[in-house]
């Protein structure tokens, strides 16, 4: 069996990224493709207990370096437990953030040295690397007002990261723009302005045209 495909989604808050991975699912279940949706932080019993603790309480509750170290435990428990053995049965996985939002919110928006993160990177991702990363922009205020009204219709409180600043999430958008920049052979940055539809259409595209779903 070959190995399954990789598929993350990245991008700031209320970008549309859970709303795509549902249609993106279904579209590749359709195609008749074995698939794995999962979400970071989480995707494994542990590393949900630790989204419980990264995405809850105030804004200041952890430093950029220790999220850093927290989502990294995560991550590895949830590449050990879910990604890796659902890769080698040959499902494909649309993951809800991975790595590049440690680049970004940790790093670009936090400072946290490039160095450690590119560190994590070699020696706890180790080959595990998305095939393709769909990296959601918008304006910022577009996609804060979007994250309000979606957490007040779903009863669901605004995250740590949500409550911070205008310019932490400009500097977020930013640090995104540059990494869908810097690997454009990974990457395909998504207009997430335009409708669920439009946006639908345009995720497919870039998964068709890259991975050739129909084999
Ligand atoms: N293209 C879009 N246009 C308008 N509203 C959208 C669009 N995509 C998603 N939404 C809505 O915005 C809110 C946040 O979407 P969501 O998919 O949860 O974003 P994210 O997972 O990136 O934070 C939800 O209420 C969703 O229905
Ligand atoms: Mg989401």
């Amino acid at each position: 069996m070959a190995r399954g495909r990789f598929i993350t989604f990245e991008g700031g808050e209320g970008a549309g990224k859970s709303t795509q991975v549902r249609r993106l699912v279904a579209r590749l279940d359709a195609a008749g493709i074995e698939v794995v949706a999962t979400r970071e932080p989480g995707g494994s019993p542990g590393a949900e207990a630790i989204r419980a603790l990264v995405l809850t309480g105030s804004a200041d509750r952890w430093s950029p370096i220790t999220e850093t170290l927290l989502m990294y435990g995560a991550r590895r428990d949830h590449i050990e437990r879910t990604i890796t053995p659902a890769l080698e049965r040959g499902a494909w996985v649309v993951c809800d953030r991975f790595a590049d939002s440690t680049r970004a919110y940790q790093g670009g928006a936090g400072d946290v040295a490039p160095e450690l993160i590119a560190a994590l990177e070699t020696h706890v991702l180790g080959t595990v690397r998305p095939d393709l990363t769909l990296v959601f922009d918008l304006p910022v205020d577009v996609g804060l007002a979007r994250a309000e009204v979606h957490a007040k219709a779903s009863g669901h409180a605004e995250t740590r990261f949500e409550s911070k600043g205008l310019a932490f999430h400009e500097r977020l958008r930013t640090a995104f723009r540059q990494i869908a920049a810097a690997e454009p052979e990974r990457c395909v940055l998504v207009d997430a302005a335009g409708t669920i539809e439009t946006v639908e259409s345009d995720v497919w595209t870039a998964v068709s045209d890259r991975l050739h779903p129909h084999g």
